[in-house]
C-alpha cells in the first residue's frame, strides 16, 4: 500500500460518525447535534440532506503569525466544528420558490436563531459589447457580492462557493451550471474565539458546494492540499490576508497527532505525535476578537509590516528579488522566509525542491538574527517604529512604487510601523517551532524534560506575541497567568504540573492554550474556573464551553447519508 504525503490524500467521504471524529466516544457526544442538524432541515426544505459536511476548528500549538511570512507551524485540529448539512434542491421543491429557478441558487439557514436566513445565486458578467449575437459563446467570471463592510455569516458560505464555482464551473455559457442547493448550518466553534471558525465555515462550506454538485464522484475532486489551497484563496474574499495555517489543520489533521505544516516549496503537512502524557486544555479569555472586523490596524496591519520588512531586508543585503520588465523593474512581494533563504544561499529556484533542509533552515534563523536586522530601526532616536517616509526610503522604491505593491491591494491604517520588533518576532518564532518538532520528534528520553522543554517554547512564544508582535490582549495575558499559577497549587500529587501557557491564533482577545500532565487535567481546569475573573458568576454548563481538554482530532470530511 502506498501511504500518500497527509496533503496529497483524498478528501474522505465517510458513511459512519466513528471514522468522522476518529472514536466512538468522540462520535457518541456529538450523535445528538447530527440528528438535529437532519431533521431540521427536512422540517426546514421538505426534503432529507444528502451530504453532512464537517470541518474542525484548531488550536495553534506554537508559530504564530510567521504562516503569511512563509514559516512553518504547529496546529492541531479540535473536536468542536461546523456542520452543512446540503441537498441539491429538487425540481418540485424549486417550482415553490421563485429563487429556485436561478442556477446555482442557494437557500441557506443556520441552525442558530441569530442567524436568518439568506437567498442568492451567482451571476456571470458578461461584458461583450452590443455586436455580439444573442446566441454567442459568452464567457464571463462567475460572481457573488460579498460584503466586506460588516460581518455577515453567510459571506463565510458565499467565500466557500466562490472558489467552487470558478474551479469548476466553466464561465463558458454553454457550459453546465451549478444546481440549486439547501444548506444547513451549525457549530460550535466559539466565533472570534481564535479557534478558527472562520477557517472551518469556508472549508465546511466548499466541501457542501463541492458535494452537492457531485464533484466527489470522478477524477475532478480536490486533493487536501488542494482544498486547503481553495479555502485560503476563498477566505481572503472576507477581507483577511491570513495564511494557510488553519485552513492546513482543519482539513489534514488526523487523530491523535499535531501537525508541522510548512509552506515552502509547497504546502506539507506532517502529523506529529505529541508526548504521551501531554494534554491541551483550551480556555476562552471571553474577549471577542474578529479578525476581518479589524483587519486594518491589527491582523492585516501585521500582514503588510512583515512584508514591508522583508523587503527592506532584501534591499539593504542587496539580493535580487525583482525582475527586468523591458525598461521598468517588475516588483515581488517576497517574504521574510525567501530573504532568509536567499541570504543564507539556499534558496534557489525553490519550485524545484522536494522539500526543505530544516538544519539549514535553522542555521539561517540563528544568523539572521544578528545585527543584519537593526537595519529595520530608525537611523536616529531610541523608538524602534519607523514612519511611513523612512520606510520607503531605506525600501529602495520610490514612493508610488512602494505604494502600490504594499498598500493597494489591503487597507490598513497607522502612521508608523514596527519592522523590527514584527521581524524579530517573526524569526525567533520560526526557530522556536523548529525547536519544538525536534523535541517531539525525539524517540524514548525522559517525558518530564521534554514537556518541561515544549512548555518553555509555548510561553517564549506567547512573551513574543504580547511584546513583539503585539497581538495579545490584556484579558488574555491575565489568563496566561491564572493558567501558569497552577505551579504554586498543591494538587495531593505534589505542585500543578503546568508546563506553558499561551496565546493562539491570531490573538487580539480569544483563548490561550496550556500544555498540561495528564494527570493533572482536572485540577488544572477546576483552578481555571475559579480564578479568571470574568469566569465568576457563569454556569457550569457555559464554564464547560469556556474552559475544555483537546485531543488532536480529525480534519474535515464529508458524509454521505444513505437511506
Ligand atoms: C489567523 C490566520 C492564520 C494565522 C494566525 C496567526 O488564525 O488565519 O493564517 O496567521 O491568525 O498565527
Amino acid at each position: 500500500m502506498t501511504v500518500l504525503p497527509a496533503a496529497d490524500a483524498p478528501i474522505p467521504i465517510f458513511t459512519t460518525l466513528n471514522e468522522v471524529y476518529g472514536s466512538l466516544a468522540t462520535a457518541a457526544r456529538h450523535a445528538e447535534r447530527w440528528d438535529d442538524l437532519v431533521r431540521e432541515f427536512e422540517s426546514k426544505f421538505g426534503h432529507k440532506p444528502t451530504y453532512v459536511t464537517r470541518a474542525p476548528g484548531r488550536v495553534n500549538l506554537i508559530g504564530e503569525h510567521i504562516d503569511y511570512a512563509d514559516f512553518g507551524v504547529f496546529p492541531a485540529a479540535i473536536e468542536h466544528d461546523i456542520l452543512i448539512a446540503c441537498a441539491p434542491r429538487s425540481a418540485s421543491t424549486a417550482a415553490a420558490h421563485p429563487e429556485g429557478h436561478a442556477p446555482g441558487s442557494v437557500v441557506a439557514e443556520n441552525l442558530h436563531t441569530r442567524y436568518a436566513r439568506q437567498v442568492f445565486w451567482p451571476t456571470r458578467s458578461h461584458t461583450l459589447g452590443d455586436d455580439v449575437p444573442l446566441d454567442a459563446v459568452r464567457v464571463a467570471p462567475w460572481h457573488l457580492d460579498i460584503d466586506k463592510s460588516e460581518l455577515r455569516w453567510e459571506s463565510y458560505v458565499k467565500a466557500g462557493y466562490y472558489g467552487v464555482l470558478n474551479h469548476f464551473f466553466s464561465p463558458s455559457s454553454i457550459s453546465p451550471v451549478p444546481v440549486p442547493v439547501d444548506i444547513l448550518v451549525t457549530g460550535n466553534v466559539p466565533p472570534g474565539s481564535g479557534l478558527s471558525s472562520s477557517a472551518a465555515m469556508v472549508v465546511s462550506s466548499t466541501l457542501a458546494f463541492l458535494a452537492a454538485n457531485d464533484i466527489f464522484d470522478g477524477e475532478k475532486a480536490p486533493t487536501k492540499g488542494e482544498l486547503v489551497n481553495m479555502a485560503v484563496e476563498n477566505e481572503r474574499r472576507v477581507g483577511v490576508n491570513s495564511g494557510g495555517m488553519d485552513q492546513s489543520a482543519s482539513v489534514i489533521a488526523l487523530p491523535g497527532s499535531a501537525l508541522y505544516v510548512s509552506f515552502v516549496p509547497s504546502l506539507h503537512a506532517e502529523p506529529i505525535v505529541l508526548p504521551r502524557d501531554a494534554v491541551l486544555v483550551c480556555a476562552n479569555s471571553l474577549v471577542v476578537s474578529n479578525k476581518a472586523e479589524n483587519a486594518k490596524h491589527q491582523y492585516n496591519l501585521r500582514v503588510v509590516e512583515t512584508l514591508a520588512a522583508a523587503r527592506l531586508l532584501s534591499h539593504h543585503l542587496n539580493l535580487q528579488v525583482d525582475s527586468a520588465d523591458g525598461d521598468n523593474t517588475k516588483r515581488r512581494l517576497v517574504t521574510l522566509r525567501e530573504v532568509l533563504g536567499r541570504k543564507s544561499g539556499f534558496y534557489q529556484d525553490e519550485q524545484d525542491a522536494q522539500s526543505e533542509d530544516l538544519v539549514q533552515l535553522q542555521k539561517g534563523l540563528v544568523n539572521m538574527l544578528g545585527n543584519t536586522m537593526d537595519y529595520l530601526l530608525p537611523n536616529f532616536g531610541d523608538r524602534t517604529d519607523i514612519s511611513l517616509d523612512e520606510m520607503i526610503q531605506k525600501s529602495g522604491m520610490n514612493e508610488a512604487e512602494f505604494k502600490e505593491s504594499y498598500f493597494s491591494g489591503v487597507d490598513v491604517e497607522t502612521t508608523n510601523f514596527e519592522l523590527y520588533l514584527r521581524a524579530r518576532h517573526v524569526f525567533e518564532e520560526a526557530l522556536r517551532v523548529l525547536q519544538f518538532r525536534e523535541v517531539c520528534l525525539v524517540e524514548g528520553g525522559n517525558e518530564e524534560s521534554k514537556l518541561q522543554t515544549l512548555g518553555k517554547l509555548m510561553n517564549d512564544s506567547h512573551d513574543s506575541c504580547d511584546r513583539q508582535f503585539e497581538c495579545s490582549h490584556p484579558k488574555v495575558n491575565e489568563l496566561v497567568c491564572v493558567a501558569r499559577s497552577f505551579k504554586e497549587l498543591e494538587t495531593g500529587r505534589g505542585k500543578g504540573r503546568i508546563y506553558g501557557s499561551r496565546m493562539t491564533g491570531a490573538g487580539w482577545g480569544g483563548c490561550t492554550v496550556s500544555l498540561i500532565h495528564r494527570d493533572d487535567v482536572e485540577a488544572f481546569i477546576m483552578h481555571v474556573k475559579k480564578k479568571y475573573a470574568p469566569y465568576e458568576s457563569m454556569s457550569e454548563e457555559d464554564l464547560a464551553s469556556c474552559v475544555f481538554a483537546t485531543e488532536p482530532g480529525m480534519g474535515a470530511c464529508v458524509f454521505k447519508l444513505t437511506e
